[in-house]
């Protein structure tokens, strides 16, 4: 498997603009975190020194797409920078139809309505994220995960851990007639950024004819995954971050794309597919919830600047970079015997809680407990994905914890340099020599629904 080495090559651009960050004392930083009820969503960003929370809507935009800004064409309808938007999407993807959405839940939530999901119905992915995950079951629907088995392993070493396990969903569709759409999440984020083969995307989508399901991507991260695929899958080397990009779509009926992270955008989305009856009924239930089905949402300078960022997105300088920088984060946490996800996915770092703080039980949450801690001692800001995120209560009331409690440090496109990460590793290091002083959290106010936005905490005296 490709290993960078523990030098970073420079970045393939320089500085234009700067944002200044400060750090903020650990006194300061321990009440701000009494006031925000010891929830990471609820701290100020300005008091967060490094922001790992996401990789979501925090890319650098290029000089390329801040002048794009300037040539928004702010008309209601067929303004030009939508069809700026459906060339490049129609060149990558190969699909007919193109709607933007103002991002990826809006998308999903119109593919949803226009595939009729409702309670007797399921979907299927190899993981969905939680947005997508709660867009089903707010219908009433059934949402099930079938990635490989590996994936919940963080020791095993596999390229494709966001594989779908093929078997089992071949199993599934000979038990059940219920499920209308089959979405692979590329790359999978749920379980750290982990990329899908090309030969698994095919298998699917042999699996998806057979049944004649509709398949769709979640193309949230494909060019990550395109370059994964170009570094792992041997026959595809020769082809360019764009053409696997290509062969990937290719395969589907569809896709949906939160665009803030592989569109290089702080906002935006789109839904791209084939099927005209689909399209249809998307385009006229948006204009209740989103817009005109040429703007979605979204302002026509946001439209030209997610054309231009698809188009840099998809340089393979950028796309060895952006692997580099993540490998380079990785590789020093490993060599310092830091529990971490291996390997080490797309955009992000996942600390394995379970191993980092074994004295911590599930039922007080030590993925949440940690980045607490890291965001008191360090001022980074980083994401449980975890018990708090994931876990569920049976009927009897009995607590089922997910298998994986994973901290993510999302890395931001183009934004942190070296220093930055460097920062990140000394302090996880650091902290994870004072991990037995890291205490448990309960919760005391649970909002149900995507429960991690707003729950509030106390921490547990040891
Ligand atoms: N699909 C995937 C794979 C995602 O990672 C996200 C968002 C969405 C859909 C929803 O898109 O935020 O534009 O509505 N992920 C963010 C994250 C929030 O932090 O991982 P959205």
């Amino acid at each position: 498997m490709p290993h960078a080495n523990d030098t970073l090559p420079p970045p393939p651009f320089k500085i234009k603009m700067i944002e200044p960050i400060q750090l903020t004392t650990v006194a300061e930083r321990k009440e701000y975190l009494k006031v925000a009820g010891y929830n990471i969503f609820n701290i100020p960003a300005e008091k967060v020194y490094i922001d790992l929370l996401t990789d979501s809507g925090t890319s650098a935009m290029s000089d390329y797409q801040w002048s794009g800004l300037m040539l928004g064409d702010e008309s209601y309808a067929q303004c030009r920078n939508f069809f700026n938007l459906e060339t490049v999407v129609k060149d990558i993807t190969g699909f007919k139809f193109v709607i933007p959405t103002h991002q990826g839940r809006s998308a999903e939530n119109l593919v949803c309505y226009a595939l009729n999901l409702d309670k007797t119905k399921s979907a299927v992915s190899n993981q969905f994220f939680d947005t997508t995950r709660a867009n089903i079951e707010s219908v009433g629907a059934k949402a099930h995960d079938l990635v490989i088995p590996e994936a919940y392993n963080t020791l095993i070493h596999h390229d494709f851990k966001g594989n779908m396990d093929t078997e089992a969903l071949e199993k599934l569709l000979t038990q059940k007639s219920n499920i209308v759409v089959i979405i692979v999440t590329v790359t999978n984020n749920t379980g750290g950024g982990q990329p899908v083969s090309l030969k698994n995307i095919v298998t699917v989508s042999k699996i998806a004819k057979k049944y004649d399901i509709p398949f769709f991507l979640d193309a949230a991260r494909f060019a990550e995954n395109a370059y994964f695929i170009k570094l792992r899958e041997k026959e595809y080397s020769d082809l360019t971050p764009k053409e696997i990009a290509q062969k990937m779509f290719s395969y589907t009926d569809g896709c949906m794309m939160s665009a803030k992270k592989d569109g290089l955008v702080n906002i935006g989305g789109f839904i791209a597919l084939n099927n005209e009856k689909t399209y249809t009924r998307i385009k006229e239930r948006m204009v209740i919830t989103e817009g005109f089905p040429t703007y979605g949402g979204l302002a026509g300078r946001d439209l030209e600047a997610l054309a231009r960022g698809l188009t840099e997105v998809l340089s393979e300088d950028y796309l060895k970079y952006r692997y580099q920088q993540l490998q380079y984060l990785g590789n020093k946490l490993e060599k310092a015997n830091i529990p971490i996800l291996l390997p080490v996915g797309g955009h992000s770092i996942n600390l394995d809680a379970l191993r980092f703080l074994p004295h911590i039980p599930q039922s007080l949450f030590p993925g949440w407990a940690l980045t607490i801690a890291l965001y008191e001692n360090y001022g980074i800001r980083s994401v449980e994905l975890g018990s708090v995120m994931f876990a569920y209560q049976k009927e009897d009331n009995t607590w089922v914890y997910p298998e994986l409690e994973l901290v993510r440090l999302a890395i931001p496109r183009r934004v942190y340099s070296r220093e930055h990460l460097d920062y990140v590793c000394h302090s996880i290091i650091e902290l994870y020599k004072l991990k037995e002083q890291i205490k448990g959290l309960k919760m005391t106010h649970d909002p149900g629904l995507l429960r991690h936005f707003n729950a509030i905490f106390e921490p547990i005296a040891k």
